[in-house]
């Protein structure tokens, strides 16, 4: 098989400056806001610098969430972007998703919201027939799927499962799933590789997203049991702006590998640099954001990016607390107290160099290390065994909600999903990896 290398960038959400992105309304709307809107188009301009700057990778592919809420403006903009870096040599495959389309977008100006012209979604593929859709050698035109001829022996099977309605949303139906089952074949016959992209994860990024509706697909262990028999064993996605890399074993001993990249435009902020090599290893690298042209107040773009997800994770959490009783009562303990209070409340012992820190502020923290990935609380690290010894005083309550989101009565251990949700197992890493894909009983291996 032919190696391929490409970059791999989403949710990119782009939002056309010229639409407004200051004002109080602004201010408001971005203080529950993880991704950055104003430094948008920004920060796309360097990392699009960066990648054209890269004569080995030709290929660049984004799964979705290209605007930031479907603005007719954001697409020309986002566009004129792509045909630049297109003009640049690169060749651009991207798919559409909920973000890219919309009646009722708006920018924000004069101290409020302003209404500005949305997008259809019967619209998109014309909009980006240059990048994916028009060279496609199948196309779904009902789900906006498609397939492409990438070098001579690898397909890109761009899978589009965010529909109009609720129904169509978040998941792949009988009727995708036949015409994938399709486009696998094919590319068997033709003695192709064939991998994948899909706006949301297939296989929950962490393991307390298995309980999130949204944030993986409806029928994802369906689909994780069936790719792998397709020979589909790669799938790279978003949505959830998350880094991320988890392998699922199928029924009959296959592997799906799902590779989720955190939003271009918020914390972590990186992108992918991948390469699959004719032995079917693929090497997963992960690029921060480059500098951009902002005023960074002598923050690191990383830093800047880490404040506006800190202060989003409190703000919302303190939005959640709003109202009286017991939730202000919570409100004033989520604000106020430090680690080293927290231990005498539960009766935990609390190591020295922590005491000091408010509880707020860790509970940020944690938040910021889970959509970075790779996260750091494991057991036998300070953070990670008073994270275990508050779960274990917290039993009563964790049985309770336990008790409440078990489904089916089929047993749910929310202590271990939340252990395992900060401090990472598995065998790959979320940000630097390699999957070794000659492994398979499948897929690689027929090409
Ligand atoms: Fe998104
Ligand atoms: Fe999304």
């Amino acid at each position: 098989m032919t190696g391929i290398s490409f970059y791999l960038l989403t949710d990119t959400h782009y939002f056309e400056p010229s639409l407004g992105a200051s004002g109080k309304g602004y201010d408001e709307y971005m203080k529950g806001e993880q991704m950055c809107l104003a430094e948008n188009s920004a920060i796309l301009k360097a990392t699009f610098a960066k990648i054209a700057e890269d004569e080995n990778t030709d290929f660049v592919i984004i799964p979705g969430d290209l605007t930031k809420n479907g603005e007719k403006e954001s697409h020309k903009g986002l566009l004129r972007e792509l045909y630049k870096l297109r003009d640049k040599g690169k060749k651009i495959y991207v798919i559409t998703a909920r973000h890219d389309f919309n009646d009722t977008p708006r920018g924000y100006k004069n101290d409020g919201f302003v209404p500005v012209e949305g997008t259809k979604r019967r619209e998109l593929s014309e909009l980006y027939k240059d990048f994916g859709y028009e060279t496609a050698i199948a196309f779904d035109e009902r789900t906006l799927s498609y397939v492409s001829q990438l070098n001579r022996d690898v397909r890109l099977l761009a899978i589009n499962c965010d529909g109009e309605t609720d129904r169509e949303r978040g998941s792949i139906d009988g009727r995708l799933m036949e015409w994938i089952k399709e486009q696998a074949r094919a590319a068997k016959k033709d003695g192709c590789f064939m991998f994948a992209i899909n706006h949301y994860p297939v296989i929950p990024p962490i393991p307390v997203f298995s309980l999130v509706g949204d944030a993986k697909l409806k029928n994802w262990k369906e689909t994780a049991e069936t790719l792998p028999d397709l020979g589909i064993n790669l799938i790279f996605t978003g949505h959830m702006h998350i880094q991320s890399v988890n392998e699922y074993k199928n029924k009959n001993g296959r592997t799906l590998y799902d590779i989720c990249t955190s939003a271009l435009v918020g914390s972590p902020a990186v992108y992918r640099r991948v390469s699959i090599s004719q032995e079917g290893k693929v090497s997963i690298n992960t690029l921060s954001v480059p500098d951009f042209e902002w005023d960074l107040n002598g923050l690191t773009a990383r830093q800047y990016f880490d404040k506006r997800f800190f202060s989003m994770i409190q703000h919302r959490i303190n939005k959640a607390l709003s109202g009286k009783g017991v939730k202000a009562i919570g409100r004033r303990i989520f604000n106020s107290i430090t680690l080293k209070c927290l231990g005498r409340l539960l009766f935990i012992k609390v190591p020295k160099p922590l005491k000091k820190q408010r509880l707020a502020d860790f509970a940020s923290e944690i938040g910021i290390s889970i959509f970075a990935g790779d996260m750091p609380y494991t057991e036998g690290t300070p953070k990670g065994d008073l994270i275990r010894k508050t779960l274990k005083r917290l039993c009563p309550v964790i049985r309770f909600v336990e008790r409440k989101l078990s489904k089916d009565n089929e047993p749910l251990d929310l202590t271990q999903m939340l252990l395992s949700s900060v401090g990472k197992t598995g065998n790959y890493s979320d940000n630097h990896t390699v999957i070794n894909l000659k492994e398979e009983k499948h897929g690689y291996n027929h090409c």
